[in-house]
């Protein structure tokens, strides 16, 4: 790169276009590397930090490798086809060299077609292996999340095997453990939504009337991105889901945390805040141990401060976007379900003060 860029040329052209051919070519090998840096790329199914994406990752890299030889076989068949097949010096009236056919190509689809037949064959049966080995987890998971897809946001229900006390409600952040294998009831309360986070297991859709069952295992403990991956109306793109694997000690311990109501009474402020909540958002959304709370509209918020976004990983989690949020949704999501409520600016502040104490 150094040598490129101090080449000095006489005609000053080529000196300018050299560096910015090098910068091209850095970005593509840069682009190219890119899913191996961590996180940098978050929706990358060729990096892979759990089962079942392991399988999966391996299906895609080598598709991806197969098709690429096969597109570069076939350009550099006929490249190598018309200068071989070239009439040598002879031009058409538009400019372009005569190529001479030959008596018989039929030998060279003799190879070709049961060559891609063999090629077409062998993609299927390595997709049907890995669809085999991640359809199912390994084992009794003891774990199992009910995922419900709303437009535009996911509703996540914990359960534990024989342990009906332990089942909670959350919303579009994801706790799991890492190296325990999770199971996934996914169903939608609306359109056909799809549920996908690549670095850690394929995508599953979610269908009205239709519980499908997946399943994931994080191998490593960080911060997964999520997406709906099934065009589900206007905001669509912004019907995200983060997961966040961590280990299981940390996990229980959040687990038991989720559980409990939201904190005790608040006061001054915040109380007063609960008034506003109870009077102008309950009837959509939940704040276990808030009396009259019991919307299912929208997403459970008792312990809506622990997550790290709002809105469906549309804005992270902060009082300045919760401010903003609850002034104007429609602004922000354009026809998600929430009402603009008109607050006054003391109910505003009063109200906000409330949801910081939804720890
Ligand atoms: Cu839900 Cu796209």
């Amino acid at each position: 790169m150094k040598v490129l860029i101090s080449a000095v040329l006489p005609d000053g052209k080529e000196q300018a276009r050299r560096p910015c051919r090098t910068l091209l070519a850095s970005l593509a090998l840069a682009l190219l590397l890119a899913p191996g840096a961590a996180g940098a790329w978050p929706m990358t199914y060729l990096v892979s930090h759990g089962w079942p994406a392991g399988p999966i990752k391996e299906l895609g890299w080598g598709l991806l490798a197969l098709s690429s030889f096969v597109v570069l076989f076939i350009v550099l068949a006929v490249l190598i086809g018309i200068w071989w097949k070239r009439d040598h010096g002879a031009y058409d009236e538009k400019g372009w060299p005569v190529v001479t056919r030959g008596p018989n190509g039929m030998p060279w689809l003799m190879i070709g077609v049961p060559v891609s037949i063999v090629l077409l064959l062998l993609s299927a049966i390595w997709t049907f292996f890995v669809l085999g080995a991640t359809a199912a987890p390994p084992g009794h998971p003891q774990i199992t999340l009910e995922i419900t897809g709303h437009q535009w946001w996911w509703e996540v229900r914990y359960l534990e095997y024989g342990k009906p006390a332990r089942t909670f409600d959350t919303a579009n952040e994801i706790h799991v453990p890492v190296g325990i294998p999770v199971r996934l009831r996914l169903m939608s309360a609306d359109v056909i939504h799809s549920f996908w986070v690549p670095q850690l297991a394929g995508k599953t859709d979610t269908i009205p009337g239709q519980t499908n069952v997946a399943w994931l295992e994080a191998g490593k403990a960080g911060l997964y991105r999520g997406q709906c991956t099934e065009f589900c109306g206007l905001q669509h793109a912004h019907m995200g889901v983060y997961v966040v694997a961590q280990d299981p000690k940390d996990f229980d311990a959040w687990w038991t945390h989720q559980l409990q109501d939201a904190s005790g009474p608040p006061a001054g402020l915040a109380l007063q805040g609960q008034s506003v909540f109870e009077a102008r958002c309950a009837m959509c959304h939940t704040v276990r141990g808030v009396a009259g709370s019991q919307g299912g509209m929208g997403p459970d918020l008792t312990h809506l401060m622990s997550r790290s976004t709002i809105a469906a990983g549309t804005l992270p989690d902060n009082t300045a976007n919760l401010a903003a949020w609850i002034e104007n949704t429609q602004a922000i999501k354009p026809g998600n379900d929430m009402p603009t409520e008109n607050l006054s600016g003391p109910q505003l502040q009063a109200l906000l003060a409330y949801l910081q104490t939804l720890k």
